[in-house]
């Protein structure tokens, strides 16, 4: 089944609560929380203590999604907020394994994140340290950008070296995700699909949840 998880990068930040709470109600499966510092991507977006705020409105785990410089000091901070998952970028973290085997330890599932322009090979001889591999479909730092196409060939090699493996890893794909592109990065092997401007931009945020899910598993069972 595929997954879905808002981004509230597009929400609302005068409201954030709220529409917080909304995706809870309309079935998406994760919040998709970007962390950005400035410094790794050129954006500022919000930290720890927004997340922990959210805690009174949140009903659905949270995916952060790691876009800082430094991510073996701060990622920790996040699981013991309680995220579900943290993915921290290929280019930023100086131990992955080490910090992996952290996030696990304190019951958070440690995901990899890779950058369009970086190829995803290097992962592979790490592969069963994490639990997933979100590959970017867009660089990094803002939503509502057009979504990379050419990012499928490397979720398709992921896929198939999962496959080859028999590993559980699951595969992310953030960028450009929207009910028109939801069955591409299905049908390229992708278990969870973020989408920031499709959801929080639509008129009707739970018709664009359940749009780009069902356009999804039609691609699978294609
Ligand atoms: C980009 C973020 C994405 C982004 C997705 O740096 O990691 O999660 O907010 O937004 P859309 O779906 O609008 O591309
Ligand atoms: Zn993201």
């Amino acid at each position: 089944m595929a997954k879905v998880a808002p981004s509230i990068l597009s929400a609302d930040f005068s409201k954030l609560g709220a529409d917080v709470q909304e995706i809870c109600e309309f079935g998406a499966d994760y919040i998709h929380v970007d962390v950005m510092d400035g410094a790794f991507v050129p954006n500022i977006s919000f930290g720890a203590g927004v997340m922990k705020s959210l805690n009174n409105v949140a009903t659905i785990p949270y995916d952060v999604h790691l876009m800082i410089e430094d991510p073996d000091r701060w990622a920790p901070e996040y699981a013991k907020l309680g995220a579900a998952s943290v993915s921290f970028h290929m280019g930023a973290t100086h131990a992955p394994v080490r910090l992996a085997r952290q996030l696990r330890d304190m019951g958070c599932k440690a995901c990899f994140a890779v950058r369009p322009a970086e190829p995803v090979e290097p992962i592979f001889d790490i592969l069963d340290e994490f639990d997933m591999v979100l590959i970017m479909t867009v660089e990094p730092g803002f939503g509502g950008q057009k979504f990379l196409d050419n990012q499928m060939v490397k979720v398709r090699r992921l896929r198939d070296e999962i496959t080859r493996r028999g590993l559980k890893t699951k595969i992310q794909v953030d960028g450009g995700v929207s009910p028109k592109t939801a069955h591409i990065v299905a049908e390229a092997g992708a278990d969870v699909l973020v989408a920031g401007s499709a959801v929080y931009g639509a008129e009707n945020p739970a018709e664009a949840i359940d749009s780009i899910r069902e356009k999804a598993e039609a691609a699978f069972k294609a």
